[in-house]
């Protein structure tokens, strides 16, 4: 199958691409190389990508119309699956102008082209973020979303929107996945076990927010990576509707809502523990207020993505932290 992946040098869309390469289907990977984290880890995970035959890549932002219209009019993707975006809660506090351009601008490139080229299914991320002040846990997709607490929720939720009207319009098939807290091997330098790990083998302090009051429902990349592959295949369309339990399928276009999570509560202090045993250190730590824009707590329920793909997530959180340090410590020296 010919597949279109966006992001294909970030987190999610290497580990993605790799594993469809791995099954023989050809991947064209989109991505800006951009230097919101260190480029060099871009550049490792795109150069073994490069190794496949069945890869081929195109660098360029997602705002540049005119080269993603030359890529897949070439390409001719029966798929796409958009990953690339400015992720990070934080950062959209800094810099929200960067979100709108890359998310807003970019996804709407996307929608758009997929349109033109007529592909049978376009799958984007969305996250767990557009839950926002949300108070009912486990979060359900049927809940309200009207609540985001930084820019990067609210692009994300915009997004589900844009989708939303063309899906209705043109009728492209599309599927938003709300990813939950991602981490594993190849993991971003700006998230928390890659950061702790980073602080504790430097003996330096690491912020831990809300004094450590918080959880999250952390999930291995393994297991968003199988997820992501079952839901490709799993086109949305009007002759499902009243198929699932607590459906978000539209009653009125072929776009569906999916959360993909582990469903595990794993309190950050129990995590930053976890690490700190399979180190043998201790972590000397910043204890800090709750930061603008972040959730207290985050945890999904995947009852929905179970029923359509058999989704079922393996990975608990002291062997997914255990993989990633193997990771890290070989890649690191
Ligand atoms: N990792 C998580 O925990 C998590 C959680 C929720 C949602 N998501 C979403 O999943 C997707 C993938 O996340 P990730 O963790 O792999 O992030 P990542 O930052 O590692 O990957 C994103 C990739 O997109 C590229 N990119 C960014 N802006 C671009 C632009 N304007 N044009 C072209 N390329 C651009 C970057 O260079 C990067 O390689 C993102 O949409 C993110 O918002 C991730």
């Amino acid at each position: 199958m010919k597949i279109i992946i966006t992001g294909s040098s970030g987190f999610i869309g290497f580990h993605l691409s790799r594993k469809l390469l791995e099954n023989g289907n050809k991947v064209h990977g989109i991505d800006s190389m951009n230097n919101y984290y260190d480029v060099n880890l871009k550049k490792a995970r795109l150069k073994i990508l490069r190794k496949y035959k069945n890869f081929s890549f195109t660098k360029t932002k997602l705002e540049n119309q005119k080269k993603l219209n030359k890529t897949f009019f070439k390409f001719r993707p029966k798929i796409v699956v958009h990953l690339a975006a400015q992720a990070g809660v934080r950062y959209s506090i800094e810099k929200p102008r960067v979100y709108l351009d890359s998310n807003i601008t970019g996804s709407y490139n996307i929608i758009e082209i997929s349109k033109k080229t007529n592909v049978k299914h376009l799958v984007m991320a969305s996250s767990s973020s557009v839950y926002g002040a949300n108070k009912r846990i486990p979060f359900k997709e049927i809940d309200k979303t009207e609540t985001q607490l930084s820019i990067y929720a609210a692009t994300k939720k915009s997004n589900e929107s844009m989708a939303h009207s063309y899906s209705n319009i043109w009728k492209i098939p599309i599927t938003m996945l709300r990813f939950f807290t991602v981490y594993g091997p190849w993991g971003r330098p700006d998230m928390a076990l890659f950061k702790f790990t980073k602080g504790i083998l430097k003996n330096k302090k690491i912020d831990v927010y809300n004094n450590g009051k918080m959880y999250r429902d952390f999930t291995y990349i393994d297991d968003i990576v199988n997820g992501i592959e079952l839901i490709m295949n799993k086109i949305p369309n009007k002759n499902q509707l009243g198929k699932f339990k607590n459906d978000s399928l539209s009653n009125i276009a072929p776009f569906r809502i999916l959360n993909i999570g582990n469903t595990k509560k794993i309190y950050l202090m129990d995590f930053i523990k976890q690490i700190e045993n399979e180190l043998g250190k201790k972590a000397r730590k910043n204890f800090m207020p709750l930061q603008k824009g972040d959730v207290k707590q985050t945890l999904s329920n995947t009852t929905l993505l179970k029923q359509i793909t058999g989704y079922n997530p393996k990975t608990n959180y002291k062997l997914g932290i255990k993989k990633f340090l193997y990771w890290y410590l070989d890649h690191y020296n």
